[in-house]
């Protein structure tokens, strides 16, 4: 275990995803005591900054969980910041790094080298970035580690390209791919919630469930990043990576052991168990501008192609071919510009037995990853007093208000952790993804070719497309009590 003496070199330091997440959790685990003072923090880019023009980039960004400022961690954090410009593809910015990383190893009597880089860079860069590593700044005599973010390739072949070039640099258990999703609290729980408790666990297959819903909705569209985004399109955004990620640790089997092979290889095998996904079996949309008028549709963007079927909204059927899940429909969900922002996983039960009563509704898990990480199981209950009649009502577990005192690290805090102290269950092993790949690519290629169909289109901030809710019943989602049903969401005392 490494906690102690680590260097943490930040690439794309002046970027976006570096200021908005990689220094906010660096920070948060230093806040929190988890990342020691002893370590050093090194940014590196193209830009032409100075170690000053570094920290007051990221210092508005660094703050308490609440939101609130924390001048006095704030500044002992940027004690430990300094900043190196130079190229991505040549020697001599890393030579300038190589100095630095030695006169601090040498200061501290750092036997072993522990050097962290974290590379929060596009992918178009991970290949000379990583060559350079290996070639100048890898810790010979000590540990070396790497992390990359999404996207890992673009399709199932692209993928093996990037995967040829990188694999015989870095063995693969120095290299951490990240996925964020695998930080989330709500997510970290399920191996926890599916086999540690009996009584769900024993439900846990084909004759207690009815149907599987993934479902992740946000409030805003692509504003600012319709460029990028109409490339790439909301399935590979968020569906091949992060729900596919929630799906298999909804649905795989029990894992030998708590560390992190046994985990990624029942992932990978309930994976290799998906049937191929039925192109007919898609709901497919795009936004249009809001009902008043007020926010653009996706196409008003300028830097979309105005005839573009970029998918903002998708509905994807999967069916799992094993003895657990035949025949069980689950169903995938993802959509920008809806009328809210909510991430959740839902199991619906089998109906009861007809006989003593009469409309009785299913038994409904619920597990929401964000916001306000909860689990409720609607479950039935006589109603109390007099009547025996039955109404739905909930098991609860609304984190805020259990878990007052408890601090719930934001996903990224939570994985750079497992990076610095080498655990990889987090994070994304190299056969996940070209399975995962070769489950999405035909479908993509489908959605991206001649053939492909004119995505349905719906209002920004409204529920999605109008055929959202006959495509949810098809796969034998009952609305309960007509749709009547809301969880009474809780505010904590
Ligand atoms: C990113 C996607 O990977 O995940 C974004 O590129 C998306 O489009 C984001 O908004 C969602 O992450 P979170 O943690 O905000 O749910």
């Amino acid at each position: 275990e490494f906690k102690e003496n680590t260097s943490i070199v930040v690439f794309g330091a002046s970027g976006d995803l570096s200021k908005k997440k990689t220094f906010p959790a660096l920070f948060g685990l230093f806040r929190e005591g988890f990342l020691d003072p002893s370590c050093k923090i090194i940014g590196y880019a193209r830009s032409k900054l100075s170690d000053e023009d570094l920290k007051e980039k990221i210092k508005p960004h660094l703050k308490k969980p609440n939101g609130d400022k924390d001048d006095e961690k704030v500044e002992q954090f940027l004690q430990l910041v300094s900043y190196i410009s130079g190229p991505y593809d040549q020697d001599e910015g890393y030579h300038a790094l190589l100095k630095v990383l030695e006169e601090y190893e040498s200061a501290n009597s750092i036997e072993r080298p522990h050097r962290l880089f974290y590379l929060a860079l596009p992918p178009s860069a991970f290949v000379s970035v990583c060559t350079q590593i290996k070639k100048l700044v890898y810790a010979e005599h000590g540990e070396t580690r790497v992390v990359v973010e999404k996207p890992f390739g673009h399709d199932l072949q692209s993928f093996r390209d990037m995967q040829k070039d990188l694999a015989p640099l870095f063995r693969e258990d120095e290299l951490f791919r990240i996925d964020h999703y695998l930080g989330k609290e709500m997510v970290k729980n399920l191996v926890l919630m599916r086999f540690a408790n009996t009584f769900l666990n024993a439900a846990w297959n084909k004759e207690n469930i009815e149907n599987i819903q993934i479902s992740f909705k946000e409030p805003f569209g692509t504003e600012g990043r319709g460029g990028y985004f109409d490339e790439i399109g909301i399935i590979r955004d968020v569906m091949q990576n992060h729900l596919l990620q929630v799906l298999t640790l909804l649905t795989m089997e029990r894992p030998v052991s708590y560390d992190a092979e046994s985990i990624r290889d029942e992932k990978v095998r309930v994976l290799k168990a998906f049937a191929p996904i039925d192109h007919n079996d898609i709901l497919v949309g795009q936004y249009g501008k809001s009902e008043d008028g007020s926010k653009p549709g996706y196409l008003d963007d300028d830097t979309v192609d105005p005839n573009s079927k970029c998918v903002t909204f998708a509905a994807l059927g999967f069916k799992i071919q094993n003895e657990r899940w035949d025949g069980v429909p689950i169903v995938m969900r993802a959509g920008k510009a809806l009328n809210e922002g909510k991430v959740e996983i839902r199991v619906q039960f089998k109906g009861v037995p007809s006989g003593i009563f009469s409309d009785i509704s299913r038994n409904e898990l619920v597990m929401r990853i964000q916001p306000d990480e909860a689990i409720y199981l609607k479950c039935n209950s006589k109603t109390p007093g007099l009547s025996t009649a039955s109404r739905v009502t909930e098991l609860d577990l609304t984190y805020a208000r259990r878990y007052k005192n408890f601090w719930i690290p934001e996903a990224y805090e939570s994985l750079i952790k497992d990076v610095m102290t080498g655990d990889h269950s987090n994070f994304v092993r190299d056969d996940e993804l070209d399975v995962s790949w070769k489950l999405f690519t035909p479908l993509l290629k489908y959605l991206e070719g001649p053939d492909a169909p004119t995505p349905e289109g719906y209002a920004y901030g409204s529920r999605g497309p109008k055929n959202l809710t006959q495509y949810l019943e098809s796969h034998k989602y009952a609305f309960e009590n007509g749709g009547v049903y809301q969880w009474p969401v809780a505010t904590p005392d």
